[in-house]
C-alpha cells in the first residue's frame, strides 16, 4: 500500500488523488509512540537541567512576569479551536463517522487563515518579531548540551531567553506545516462550493489538484502528530506553569529567574519587552 492513491484521469493520465488515508494511524501511533517514549525517558534517564551560574543581579524583575499579551492569547485559543475544528471535520469521516463535514471544514479554515494573517502582522509589527527565531547563543547552547550527553567536556548552557530552542523548533515546523494546509486549503475552496469563491474546478489541471490534495492531506496528518506532541508538553507537571501563562498571560518570577536569561529577555518594571531591548542595551 503506497502513501498516495492515484486514479485515471478522463483523459487516461494516471494522477495522484490524495493521499492513503492509513496515514491518519501512522502519524497518530507515531505521536503517541514518541510521547511514550520521551515520558520514559524523562522519567528514568534525563539528567535534571543543568545552567551556567547566573550572572545578573535582576533586582526589578516583577512577582508576576508578563508572557503573553492578551491579544496574543486570544490569537493562541482560537487558532486552537479552529485546528481542532479542522482536525475532527477532516478524519473523523476517514475513521467511519459520516457526516456532511465539508461546509464545516472549510469554515474552520477560514476562521484559521484570518487568525494567522493577524497573527503574521501582530507579530511582524507589534511583538518582538525575533524572540521566536534561533539565534547564535540557542545553536551554541544546543551544541555544549549535546556534547555534555555525551559525556564530552563543555560549559553549561546559559538560560533561555524568551522560548528555549525546542520551543522554536517547534514553531518554525508548525509555521511550514500550517501554510501548506492553508495555502492548499484556499485553493482547494475552488473545488466546492462556498460562500467565498465561484466554485471553480478548472482553475487547474488534474495533476496540479492531485499534488494539491496530496500536499494538503500530508501536512494534515502531519498536525495530528504535531498537536498530540503539543498537548502532551502542554500538560506535562513541569511545563504546566508555561501552560497557565498562556490563560492568565504571566508567569511566576522564581519560575523566569530559573529558566530564563535576565540578559537575553529583559523583563523589569512590570514590561516584558524581549531581547530587542537586552540587544539594544548590549
Ligand atoms: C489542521 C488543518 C487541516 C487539516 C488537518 C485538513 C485536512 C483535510 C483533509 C484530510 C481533507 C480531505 C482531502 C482529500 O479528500 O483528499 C481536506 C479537504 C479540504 N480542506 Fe482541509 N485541512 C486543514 C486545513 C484547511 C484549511 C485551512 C482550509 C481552507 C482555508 C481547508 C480547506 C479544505 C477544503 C475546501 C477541502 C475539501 C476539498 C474537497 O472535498 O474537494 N483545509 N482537508
Amino acid at each position: 500500500m503506497g502513501v498516495v492513491e492515484f486514479a485515471t484521469s478522463p483523459w487516461g493520465q494516471t494522477v495522484p488523488i490524495h493521499i492513503s488515508f492509513v496515514l491518519i494511524w501512522v502519524f497518530a501511533i507515531g505521536g503517541l509512540a514518541f510521547l511514550i517514549v520521551h515520558a520514559i525517558w524523562l522519567r528514568y534517564f534525563a539528567r535534571k537541567e543543568e545552567f551556567e551560574a547566573s550572572g545578573t543581579a535582576a533586582p526589578n524583575v516583577p512577582a508576576k512576569v508578563a508572557r503573553h499579551s492578551l491579544a496574543a492569547r486570544l490569537f493562541h485559543w482560537l487558532m486552537a479551536a479552529s485546528m481542532f475544528a479542522l482536525l475532527i471535520t477532516a478524519f473523523l469521516p476517514k475513521v467511519g463517522v459520516q457526516f456532511p463535514w465539508v461546509t464545516y471544514h472549510w469554515i474552520a479554515g477560514v476562521v484559521l487563515t484570518v487568525s494567522i494573517i493577524y497573527h503574521i502582522i501582530h507579530a511582524t509589527f507589534f511583538m518582538d518579531f525575533w524572540s521566536i527565531w534561533p539565534d547564535k547563543a540557542d545553536l551554541e547552547d544546543a551544541s555544549n548540551r549535546m556534547k555534555r550527553f555525551m559525556g564530552q567536556d563543555a560549559p553549561a548552557p546559559r538560560r533561555f531567553a524568551k522560548y528555549p530552542l525546542e520551543n522554536k523548533m517547534y514553531h518554525g515546523v508548525i509555521l511550514l506545516t500550517g501554510l501548506a494546509v492553508i495555502l492548499t486549503g484556499v485553493f482547494m475552496m475552488f473545488r466546492v462550493k462556498t460562500a467565498i469563491f465561484p466554485r471553480n474546478p478548472y482553475l487547474f489541471g488534474d495533476m496540479t489538484w492531485g499534488l494539491m490534495y496530496v500536499l494538503h492531506g500530508l501536512a494534515g496528518v502531519g498536525l495530528i502528530a504535531l498537536i498530540m506532541v503539543h498537548i502532551y508538553f502542554a500538560v506535562r507537571p513541569e511545563k504546566f506553569v508555561l501552560t497557565k501563562s498562556m490563560v492568565f498571560g504571566t508567569l511566576p518570577k522564581e519560575y523566569y529567574l530559573e529558566h530564563h536569561d535576565p540578559e537575553r529577555w529583559a523583563v523589569e518594571n512590570g514590561s516584558s519587552e524581549s531581547s530587542k531591548r537586552a540587544k539594544a542595551s548590549a
